[in-house]
């Protein structure tokens, strides 16, 4: 009879959480979570250095660099690859592709973040992290999590729509609808009583869909 393996799935991060906190060598010198307390943070993962899909997502990552610094935000990548490994693709994107990746990767060889993390999905890959990214804010909360599988390059222009939108709804106490991007009208809290309810609707400052939903320009 076969001895079945036991596999410890560790418990995955959540939205609201506070972000687990590590310490961790990188292409930047050793850096913990703590570090970036004060500014928001794209904490991603990719399955492995020198692949394909990969090296497009650092480039775009690169990319859109500047526009999450604008907005208080750092970046931050991991994979479980070698510190050397990161260092070799690193100047090997520079050499072929023209781009100087000028934020830190996290050289995760024993797993520690990635399993903090969820990175590791078993039935994708058993020894690779998945494409995970964790948008976490200045008091190191957990505010948004977006996993991709292996084959598919993420959207760099959602993550920075995501950073955009949690800062927003926060900056005003707001809520964003689907496929909202800056500049676009707001969603305001829906009414908590029947009384709030009946004056909403009369407010010609937001344009209404109905009572339980109003929306409203930003100055
Ligand atoms: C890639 O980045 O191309 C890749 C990495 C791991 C598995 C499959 C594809």
């Amino acid at each position: 009879m076969s001895e079945q393996i036991q596999q410890t799935v560790p418990s995955l991060p959540r939205i609201g959480s506070p972000a687990p906190p590590f310490e961790a060598v990188t292409t930047h010198g050793t850096i913990r979570l703590e570090d970036y307390k004060g500014s928001w943070l794209v904490l991603f993962s990719h399955p492995a250095d020198f692949t394909p899909v990969c090296t497009t997502e650092f480039m775009a990552f690169q990319s859109i660099y500047s526009r999450l610094k604008e907005m208080n935000t750092e970046l931050l990548g991991l994979s479980v690859d070698s510190l050397f490994s990161h260092i070799a693709w690193v100047r090997n994107i520079e050499q072929n592709g023209g781009v100087k990746i000028e934020f830190p990767i996290i050289a995760d060889l024993n797993k520690d973040v990635a399993y903090k993390y969820g990175m590791i999905m078993p039935e994708e890959s058993k020894t690779e992290t998945v494409r995970a990214v964790f948008i976490i804010d200045d008091k190191q909360i957990i505010r948004a999590i977006i996993y991709y599988p292996m084959s598919a390059g993420r959207n760099m222009e959602e993550i920075l729509r995501l950073v955009q939108a949690l800062q927003t709804a926060d900056e005003h106490k707001v809520a964003t609808p689907a496929n909202w991007k800056p500049g676009d009208k707001v969603i305001v809290p829906a009414p908590q009583t029947k009384e709030a309810a009946d004056e909403r609707v009369k407010d010609d400052s937001y344009e209404c869909f109905d009572w339980y939903l109003c929306k409203k320009s930003l100055p």
